[in-house]
């Protein structure tokens, strides 16, 4: 997720670009660059870091000109650094280009281009865009544009400048968001409305697979044939603080609305013909494997809890034994780990302290480490020894929801690719699970549609005292992630116990009216939980239990059902937890807590 924003009209360009960037921040940070085009040159300013070191080189250069495009980047292929920065040039000069997605096929086209002479400045796919246009350029940009379109593959929003056409942006989108501003003698494009929304209301959401051609008087839409697109103009009537939050109330509540795009985009291009798993810097060998008898995954909070998950299905999948550890005990506490352990140590941020020692700890003892992170060049992506970048973009609010969604795609990934690699899954279980991993998007946004019930309940219940999360198994995971989301950012106090435990000593606490959330949707453990949950309501306890649809078993057992779409065991926990979020979120709006940042937390944990 980066942020893209264009300009072109009378006035300069240079401040109302940095002004766009400004409030396309929260979609990435790590840096920064715009590209004008003035007198048939095109003039770059790039830089790694926050946009104030741009602002600070674009003031030591008074960059002239009344079209140009800029770019804050989260990076994805390449780490943050001045040179992986947009805009990208073709290697002549010719073209400059922002891009916000991810070619998914830029590997080959890379070799390919390379072969016929051109050359890389950078690591990303981007730089592949502006070499490919530059190669296809015969005159015309629009041409170039669509051939170009043609032959990438992922996902993308581009914004092209052209030396030769100093009258034009040209603009095209595949799975990104980009919109394009109409002014008066003045026209923008940007990922986002925030960008432009003190110029203009008036806003075109372009389609995949059409392509915007915007001079300063005119707009023209085209599909990737030529073909003229009839479009609806937008009129925005939100203001700036609702637009940065896409219209919702919260980041909160934006990024759980996230969570289909950022499934999708992890997934993207590492399944390949439901029977291979690629997973870009994980190059643990099937001889490294051999080596090794034990897995250990470390994390913190959030974090930990799709560890749990992970220590599931790797041991399920793959057959070796795994510990999860919470990262500030596994440091301190001598841990076995030794040459033959394998360590997996996830993190949103990439920078979070304990985690950050664990793994120092773990490759101190031999172990060979392998880091989940949503931060590319971050302290734990360049420590490990293998990164799986999860791409859910920036998350700003503190409570985490789409970083864990995408943490559990990359753990199932990765339990898949070391089972393919041990041979201990048929190749029609790996079909199966692809099959239904590529389908959680849409059953995600199919519980995001029903939210409804759920802010209902949280209405009635915003008053709750305290509240009890059981499970089994996978179930018992996602009950540790729900009563965590629950407490940090309603203050209610919650605690999630394994529903077997219960009578050690925690059903002393359920009385009359008691809220307990019983998760049910595991069918080898659904009878064992039915006795559990009878128990707490026998002992007066309010109970709420989600349950796969189609199983009807709990009505009139239990005071609610909530259903969760029928998938396979192991991916569950992706869609149990997504309601979770959401009674979380709902209740705390209700309690009109401060939602996005909660008291006495931190988004990122850098001390101890
Ligand atoms: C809770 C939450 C935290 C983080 C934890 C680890 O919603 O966000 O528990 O999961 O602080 O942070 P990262 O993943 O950045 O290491």
């Amino acid at each position: 997720m980066c942020g893209i924003v264009g300009y072109i009209g009378d006035k300069q360009a240079t401040p109302i670009l940095l002004e766009g960037l400004t409030k396309l921040e929260y979609r990435g940070y790590d840096s920064a660059g715009i590209a004008i085009l003035n007198d048939g040159n095109i003039n770059i300013k790039k830089a790694k870091g926050r946009l104030n070191v741009l602002k600070e080189l674009v003031e030591k250069d008074n960059m002239v000109g009344t079209i140009g495009i800029g770019h804050t980047r989260w990076a994805t292929h390449g780490e943050p650094s001045d040179t992986n920065s947009h805009p990208h040039l073709s290697q002549s000069g010719l073209i400059a280009v922002v891009h916000n997605g991810i070619i998914e096929n830029y590997l080959p086209l890379k070799k390919w281009l390379l072969e016929e002479g051109y050359t890389f400045k950078s690591e990303t796919d981007t730089e592949v865009v502006a070499n490919l246009l530059e190669y296809y350029y015969n005159g015309d940009i629009v041409e170039a544009v669509k051939k170009v379109l043609d032959r990438i593959e992922g996902s993308y929003a581009l914004g092209v400048l052209c030396k030769n056409n100093p009258d034009m942006i040209v603009a095209a989108r595949k799975e990104a968001p980009l919109i394009v501003g109409i002014g008066n003698g003045e026209n923008f494009i940007a990922s986002d409305i925030p960008a432009i929304l003190k110029h203009t209301r008036s806003v075109y959401f372009l389609d995949d697979h059409e392509i915007a051609i915007i001079k300063k008087d005119s707009v023209e839409f085209i599909d990737m044939f030529g073909r003229q697109v009839e479009k609806s103009l937008f009129e925005v009537k939100w203001d700036v603080e609702a637009a940065e939050k896409g219209g919702y109330e919260h980041f909160m509540i934006k990024e759980i609305h996230e969570q289909p795009s950022a499934i999708k985009d992890t997934l993207r291009g590492r399944i390949i013909d439901d029977s291979e798993i690629v997973l870009d810097d994980v190059k643990i060998t099937k001889e490294d494997l051999e080596k090794i008898d034990k897995i250990f995954i470390v994390a913190c909070g959030t974090a930990y809890h799709a560890g749990v998950v992970g220590k599931y299905v790797i041991e399920n999948l793959a057959r070796i034994p795994v510990e999860v550890d919470v990262a500030s005990e596994f440091r301190y506490r001598n841990p076995l780990v030794n040459e033959r352990t394998l360590t997996i140590v996830i993190s949103q941020s990439g920078e979070t302290a304990d985690t950050i020692a664990a793994l120092k700890e773990a490759k101190k003892k031999g172990s060979r480490v392998i880091a989940i992170t949503n931060v590319v060049g971050s302290s734990v992506s360049r420590e490990a020894d293998d990164v799986l970048y999860t791409w859910a973009g920036p998350e700003i609010a503190v409570a985490s929801t789409k970083a864990y969604t995408t943490q559990l795609i990359a753990l199932y990934l990765v339990a898949m690719d070391l089972a393919i690699k041990r041979g201990t899954i048929t190749k029609t279980k790996v079909m199966e699970l692809c099959t239904e991993l590529k389908k959680l998007p849409e059953k995600v946004q199919y519980l995001l549609d029903n939210k409804d019930v759920i802010q209902k309940f949280a209405s009635e219940h915003y008053n709750a005292k305290d509240v009890f999360y059981i499970g089994r198994g996978l179930d018992y995971a996602v009950a540790m992630e729900g009563s965590l989301k629950l407490k940090e950012i309603s203050y209610i106090h919650s605690e999630a116990y394994p529903a077997g435990e219960l009578k050690h000593g925690t059903l002393a606490l359920v009385e009359e009216g008691t809220l307990v959330i019983a998760l049910a949707t595991q069918d080898d453990l659904f009878e064992k939980m039915l006795s559990n949950i009878k128990e707490v309501k026998a002992r007066g306890g309010f109970l709420v239990a989600f349950a796969k649809q189609g199983n009807l078993q709990l009505e009139g057992v239990v005071d609610k059902v909530i259903y969760i779409p029928e998938t396979l065991k192991e991916l569950t926990p992706v869609l149990t937890v997504v309601p979770l979020q959401l009674l979380a979120y709902y209740m705390a709006v209700e309690k009109g807590c401060d939602v996005d940042k909660p008291r006495n937390l931190a988004k990122s944990v850098t001390v101890e």
